[in-house]
């Protein structure tokens, strides 16, 4: 007997019941598993109890994990695990708090960027606290020919940060960074139109976060056609908002989709554990993946 998947929603994602990552999981229930993720870009398994090693074992299997650039939140058992928390102790912190509240693709900033992004909720809050999921795969999909050829050369230009916030004391920019941390992270690009890395469907990507310009376009075009995409794309009917059980590890799939955090209040608990697996590294042939410092305006 298979495991029994439930949608999430009618375009996208689904659940399951059927695993528990405390025990060992076959290579065939893996692939099982990883199947129902590239074809729902959604996986949530849900009810789990585990270790922060049992959590990283599964998520290693998905690929490379890469820690956050953000370093004072790594689970103190493995560095890998990203600790999401408004939770206070001793009146300080013990996670990163309003993490990626507007839609991005997790690590667009990056050369080699994320597969797959898993999170573990561990304390779920009494309101709120869903992940917004939009599916790019339709989305390009329903772009108008003339747009699918506009856009099929060009390159966005990327680095840390939102585009539609650049206050950086504000709940929806990106999470602040160190001088140091910002130091370590260049300017790269990445097709707007980029294939699915490993099933070759197109995708509209990471056109609302972290794209910043367009190579040899004037920025405020860039701008004007990065936010014509981004409406389209962040549309409700390509959403899928997740909303969280205790135990629940969830799955999805960078390449193929945005996603946004929703804001909670702070008073109120809640605490997830995260871990982000890398691609494959195919600099070396894939000229979207060029690491090349541009030199940007502003
Ligand atoms: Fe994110």
């Amino acid at each position: 007997m298979g495991m029994q998947f439930k949608p999430l929603s009618a375009l996208f994602g689904v659940e399951t019941s059927d695993v528990d990552l405390s025990q060992p999981l076959s290579d065939a229930l893996f692939r099982e598993l990883e199947q129902a993720f590239y074809a729902h870009q959604v996986l949530a398994l849900r009810g789990q109890a585990i270790t922060a090693a049992q959590f990283a074992n599964f998520a290693r299997r998905l690929g490379p994990p890469q820690p956050h650039v953000i370093d004072q939140f790594h689970h103190p058992d493995d560095p890998n695990i990203l600790i999401l928390s408004n939770v206070k102790q001793n009146g300080g912190p013990t996670g990163l708090q309003d993490a990626g509240s507007y839609f991005h693709t997790d690590y667009s900033y990056l050369a080699v960027p994320a597969r797959a992004t898993t999170l573990y909720s561990r304390v779920v809050p009494k309101v709120g606290g869903h992940t917004l999921f939009a599916n790019q795969l339709a989305a390009y999909d329903d772009l108008a020919d003339a747009m699918k050829q506009r856009i099929e050369p060009l390159l966005a230009v990327h680095h840390y940060g939102n585009r539609h916030d650049v206050n950086e004391a504000s709940r929806t920019a990106a999470s602040l960074l160190s001088a140091e941390q910002k130091a370590r992270l260049p300017v790269i690009t990445h097709r707007i139109a980029r294939p699915h890395p490993v099933t070759g469907r197109k995708a509209l990507y990471a056109v609302s976060g972290s794209s910043f310009g367009i190579v040899g376009m004037p920025d405020d075009e860039a701008r004007g056609l990065l936010d014509e995409l981004a409406a389209h794309a962040t549309q409700p009917k390509y959403q899928l908002s997740f909303a969280y059980g205790v135990g629940d590890v969830v799955v999805w799939d960078n390449a193929a989709l945005l996603h946004s955090a929703t804001l909670i209040d702070r008073d109120d608990a809640r605490t997830l554990w995260r871990i982000t697996v890398l691609e494959e590294d195919r600099a070396a042939a894939a000229p979207d993946v060029l690491a090349t410092t541009f030199a940007t305006k502003g």
